[in-house]
């Protein structure tokens, strides 16, 4: 395992092909980034870009065709797939635009369920999750179905699961794109706390004005990532 200390994330000419009805379409065409531990970075792009496909790899849920992805040292290339949903439940917190929260389970039940996965006692757990849900105003839905709850209290149930293993990097597809302007800053505001704490946070947005809240914006344009804009002249 080779080790990088000063990224947390760092890729180095990854290609992604997605192959349908015998035809292959080539997403990533040799992206390379680097994120440094604590970073607060967002990526923005057209529609069908790449985003979530970047993401869903950073984020250990899809694999990729060559490159290399090194996570907080790790050498992804190098990991069984056994190995691989290890390392994706201990440094990975991961937040959908559509939360994903299990509808059958409690909002407490949906936080802790991530540290269960890799054997953490139960009574802990539940200790750690009220701690995170007072912190994030929704202690009184933990016994709620996320049925019961509201767009804006499920996506912040769904940060505090994120959080509940102390992940490495929180990466974001879109966690505003679901909520009225008022929960969407609140989850927005939420973020601008946790980057203050240190934590990595990488976000997919299609508003320029959310992306300016991460430090740093990154583009993804014709199967490129970019600091710069697209411009058409480019
Ligand atoms: N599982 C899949 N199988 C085949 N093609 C896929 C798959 N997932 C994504 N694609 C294709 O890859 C391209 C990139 O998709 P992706 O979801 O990463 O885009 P995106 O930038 O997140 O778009 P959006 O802003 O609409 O969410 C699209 O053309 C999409 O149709
Ligand atoms: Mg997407």
């Amino acid at each position: 395992m080779s080790k990088k200390q000063q990224s947390i994330i760092e890729v180095k000419d990854l290609h992604k092909s997605y192959k349908n009805d015998g035809l292959s379409y080539h997403v990533l065409k040799g992206v390379n980034m680097s994120i440094k531990r604590g970073e607060y970075v967002s990526i923005m792009g057209p529609s069908g870009s790449g985003k979530s496909t970047l993401l869903h790899i950073l984020g250990l849920f899809d694999k990729f065709d060559s490159g290399n992805y090194f996570l907080d040292g790790i050498d992804v290339n190098h990991l069984s797939e056994t190995e691989k949903a290890k390392v994706r439940a201990l440094k990975i917190g991961f937040v959908f635009q559509m939360f994903y929260l299990i509808p059958s389970l409690t909002v407490l039940e949906n936080i802790i369920l991530p540290g269960l996965i890799v054997n953490r006692p139960r009574n802990e757990l539940i200790e750690k999750a009220k701690h995170i849900a007072e912190k994030f105003g929704i202690l009184e839905i933990l016994e709620k179905t996320p049925n019961k709850v509201s767009g804006g209290q499920m996506q912040r149930s769904a940060i505090a699961r994120a959080l509940i293993n102390d992940p490495a990097v929180i990466l974001a597809d879109e966690p505003t794109g679901n909520l009225d302007s008022k929960s969407g800053k609140a989850v927005l505001d939420l973020f601008d706390e946790l980057h203050k704490e240190g934590r990595t946070i990488v976000m997919i947005t299609h508003d320029s004005n959310v992306a300016k809240r991460a430090q740093r914006t990154l583009y993804i344009f014709d199967g490129f990532i970019s600091e710069k804009p697209y411009h058409k002249s480019d």
